[in-house]
């Protein structure tokens, strides 16, 4: 055997020790808790022979309680980056099997050369996490490997996607690169993430509560908004993490990707026309209209559990991909709170960061009243949402169904917030506030004088409803670009985003804004 062939065999030898990670026992362990492994998670994320691995021969360099001897294959953590249907993708997968994926300094390393990567080849980065947190016995240096991942993560923020996947436990303040990420996927019954655990929040506070109820998958979906997407189980998450790539341009500076599209685009919606309830307190499923318009009724709806007031969507229309906000007033009569506006904003930032239309439906009555609101700070929150509208410079198309009102109206992406195209159903109206509340304020002294105070009453909310509450009203002031019938909604809304896809518009120069956070 020549010298290189020898070097080839050892260097062989080395590399399918170090792919062993874990070793069985730890693998077997993995499995039996229905968790697959970091080798296993890439497998199934990137096309078939695709992924190339970097820095798999990096080792920690600790010898601090008894790590000076221990060899951690891969140091925990597999990187690198290969084709996702057929689109470089870049990643990083945590290997619980090897120290618990414990994140030590060269662990990191090996994470902030990934991404490093990504930003330079302007390519997504997606984070398959599973880690014990940082790697106790290294001390300050696993740190300050997290301190560079969020540094990393925040200024590819609006530059790249990234989405992390939380395939596992993940405590203390390593839940904070995924909350600087732009979607953050859980697995039910596997996963958790919490800043302190049900241990320390018993002793400090007294409550108790499990893993899964404080920061499990529908925990994070339903209450605190932090994961954007539940997924059933590994396989899934990763099938739906590629979905949702599919909608997403490589970076601020590609194209957003368009589908083959195989719908109509002269489709008629005339279940549309039936949608909008007799009785103007009865809500109705505004999923329904979106489902209606899209591209065979396909979207990718993330935070489907949370603030479902507000409802935020990825669509394509023949092909394109486009963000849809609408209020949905089966839940809460799709009124505007500080849940539905922090929702609706960060998607609209995401879209206007990669390029990618928004169209708006709205129906809202108003924003929530109450100390609840007042005292959660509804004023900073509502506001972030007309700060993210306004400065969105990307195609902006509004789609009045029924109540818009008030500062909500405005909220909605109204004309003078900006939108470059507003449309209106003739069930819309649009006012100040609702009829009755309308007048029960401007004729309070009237109703009480009159003879008949309830014949009075009926006849001042008429003559307001005739005046306000249809669409023609504000389509003469010029607010409204077109009255349409539902029906015709899929049409419309792709002749109009395709007159405006090459729309540019140019803010004034500054550093950055200050959006209300
Ligand atoms: C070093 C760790 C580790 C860690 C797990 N391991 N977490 N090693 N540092 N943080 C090791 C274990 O010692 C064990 O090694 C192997 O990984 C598997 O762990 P087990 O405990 O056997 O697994 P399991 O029973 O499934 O329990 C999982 C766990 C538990 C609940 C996550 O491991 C755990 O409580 N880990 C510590 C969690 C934590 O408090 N981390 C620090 C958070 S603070 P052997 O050799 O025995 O197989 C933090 C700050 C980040 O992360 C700050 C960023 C700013």
């Amino acid at each position: 055997m020549g010298l290189t062939e020898d070097k080839i065999k050892q260097f062989e030898e080395k590399k399918s020790r170090l792919l062993t990670m874990g070793g069985e026992a730890m693998i077997r362990k993995q499995h039996d808790l229905k968790k697959l492994t970091a080798r296993e998670r890439l497998d199934l994320f990137y096309d078939k022979g695709t992924f190339q691995e970097i820095q798999l021969f990096v080792k920690h360099r600790s010898t601090l309680f008894g790590l000076g001897d221990k060899e951690i294959n891969a140091d925990g953590v597999v990187t690198g980056f290969g084709k996702v249907n057929g689109r470089t993708v870049f990643a990083a997968a945590q290997d619980f099997t090897s120290a618990g994926g414990s994140l030590g300094e060269m662990h990191a390393k090996k994470i902030w050369k990934a991404m490093d990567l990504a930003v330079d080849a302007r390519k997504p980065f997606v984070a398959l996490n599973d880690s014990g947190g940082a790697r106790i016995q290294e001390g300050v240096p696993a740190l300050d490997g997290y301190a560079g991942i969020f540094y990393r993560n925040s200024i590819a923020s609006g530059y790249i996607p990234q989405i992390t996947a939380i395939m596992g436990p993940t405590a203390g303040g390593a839940v904070y690169s995924p909350a600087l990420t732009d979607w953050v996927f859980m697995v039910k019954g596997s996963s958790y993430m919490y800043i302190t655990g049900p241990d320390v929040i018993k002793a400090v506070i007294g409550e108790e509560v499990t893993h899964d109820e404080l920061g499990g998958a529908v925990a994070h979906a339903s209450k605190s908004g932090v994961c954007h997407v539940v997924t059933e189980s590994d396989e899934d998450c990763i099938a739906r993490i590629k979905d949702l790539l599919s909608y997403l341009p490589d970076s601020c500076h590609s194209p957003v990707p368009v589908a083959a599209c195989t719908d109509s685009a002269d489709r008629e919606c005339p279940e549309l026309d039936k949608i909008i309830p007799d009785k103007p307190t009865r809500g109705y499923d505004m999923k329904k209209v979106v489902a209606a318009i899209a591209d065979n009724g396909i979207m990718f709806e993330p935070h489907e559990l949370w603030a479902k007031n507000m409802l935020v969507a990825f669509i394509r229309v023949m092909g394109q991909t486009v963000g849809v906000i609408a209020n949905n007033s089966r839940n809460d009569a799709g009124v505007l709170d500080t849940k539905a506006s922090d929702k609706a904003s960060r998607f609209i930032r995401f879209c206007d960061a990669f390029n990618i239309p928004l169209l708006t439906f709205a129906d809202v009555p108003g924003y929530m009243p109450g100390t609840n609101q007042e005292w959660s700070g509804i004023i900073s929150h509502g506001a972030k949402l007309l700060h993210a509208y306004s400065e969105a410079t990307v195609p902006k198309l509004t789609v009045v169904t029924r109540k818009d009102y008030g500062g909500a109206y405005i909220g909605m992406c109204s004309k003078y917030l900006g939108a470059d195209y507003v449309m209106a159903w003739p069930s819309a109206e649009i006012a100040v506030m609702g009829a009755e509340g309308a007048c029960n304020i401007v004729y309070r002294r009237q109703i009480s004088a009159a003879e008949d105070p309830v014949s009075r009453r009926r006849e001042l909310v008429c003559s307001y409803e005739e005046q306000f509450n249809n669409p023609y009203f504000a389509a003469g002031m010029g607010i409204i670009e077109e009255i349409i019938a539902p029906r015709e909604t899929r049409k419309r809304v792709i002749a109009v985003l395709d007159a405006l896809k090459d729309k540019k518009q140019v803010r004034i120069e500054k550093k950055h804004n200050n959006i209300p956070l």
